[in-house]
This record gives C-alpha cells, structure tokens and sequence, in this order.
C-alpha cells in the first residue's frame, strides 16, 4: 500500500468511527425519549397519588397554606377566615370518619373541576388553572394526612 492510499483508507475509519458514535448517542437519546412518553401516559392511566406526593410534601403542604386554608383553615378544620362569611361551610378536612368514605379520585375531582362538578356547593372553587394536576394530586396527599385517613370500600370493615 502506498502512502496516498493508506491515509485515505485512515480517514474512512475515523469518518466511519464518527458516524457511529453519533448513531450510537442519538439512539440512546431516542429510547429516553419514550421512556419519557411512556412513563407520562402510565401516569394518566390510573389515580397516583403517592407518585406525586413524592419528595413534594413540603411542596404540597405551602399550596394547601396558600390555596386552601383561606376557607378550609391552617389546620384543615373548615374554620379559615373566609369561612364565616359562607353559606355551605368548607369541609373539615380532619374528619377521619367522612373522608374515608371519599376516594382519592373523588377528592381530585372536586379540587380540579369544583364543588359543581360532583354536586357540592360552588363556594368550592376549581383549582384547574392554578394547580397543574401533580400539585392538586399533592393537595389531596395532604388532605389525606389531615384526616390521617385512607379510601375504604363501604362495607369493609377497619
Ligand atoms: C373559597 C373557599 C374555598 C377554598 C379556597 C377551597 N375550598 Fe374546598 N370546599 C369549600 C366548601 C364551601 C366546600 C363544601 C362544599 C359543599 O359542601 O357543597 C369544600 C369542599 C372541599 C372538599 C370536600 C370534598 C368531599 O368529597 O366532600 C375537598 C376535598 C376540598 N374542599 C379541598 C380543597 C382544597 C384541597 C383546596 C385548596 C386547593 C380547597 N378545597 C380550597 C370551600 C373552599
């Protein structure tokens, strides 16, 4: 081989060892794309609560502050300041007896879409716009350590 030739057949290998370094990159970047995706609509699938709540306590706890104790109270009893002036008293988040008879979803609901929307008073706003759904997923976390109280089936016993 001469001199001329071995520098060209060189230059491919590096060409080629370019190329497939950039393939190699580009397919990882492709497969943590759909991990992505996937783990995004496996998330719409069913309620995950925990999911959200995750590292997000603290988080979830300042919205509840923010959002919701104006009416609900610091302490989740419905005795906010706002509560006086209402006609349908906020619910009391601490009553352990009534929100387990309520799902998480249920819950949800009525946070996102408004008292209306499951056919309680209208004095409970819809927090659509203002909490993205994780962070309403968190508020009802929050609730269910208020009441220190999980969803049981009516008919199932304690
Ligand atoms: C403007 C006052 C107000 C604010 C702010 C408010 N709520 Fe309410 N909420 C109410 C009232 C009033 C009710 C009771 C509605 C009824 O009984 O018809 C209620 C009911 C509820 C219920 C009861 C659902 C059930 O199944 O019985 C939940 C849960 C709830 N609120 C959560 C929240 C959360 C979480 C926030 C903050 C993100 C919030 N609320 C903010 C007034 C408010």
């Amino acid at each position: 081989m001469n001199r001329k030739r071995m520098k060209t057949a060189l230059f491919i290998i590096v060409v080629i060892s370019i190329l497939s370094y950039l393939n190699i990159t580009l397919m990882a970047e492709s497969k943590k794309e759909n991990k992505k995706a996937k783990s995004a609509t496996s998330q719409e699938e069913g309620y995950t609560a925990l999911d959200a709540w995750k590292g997000k306590e603290a988080e979830a706890k300042s919205n509840y502050m923010m959002y919701c104790s104006p009416c609900h109270g610091e302490n989740g009893r419905g005795n906010g300041p706002q509560a006086e002036a209402m006609e349908v008293p906020p619910r009391n988040h601490t009553d352990g007896n009534y929100l387990s008879t309520r799902s998480d979803e249920q819950l949800f609901k009525v946070v996102k879409e408004g008292g209306p929307a499951i056919g309680f008073s209208r004095s409970m706003p819809p927090f659509d716009y203002t909490l993205t759904e994780d962070e309403i997923k968190g508020v009802v976390k929050y609730v269910r350590t208020l009441c220190n109280c999980g969803y049981k089936k009516a008919g199932v016993a304690k």
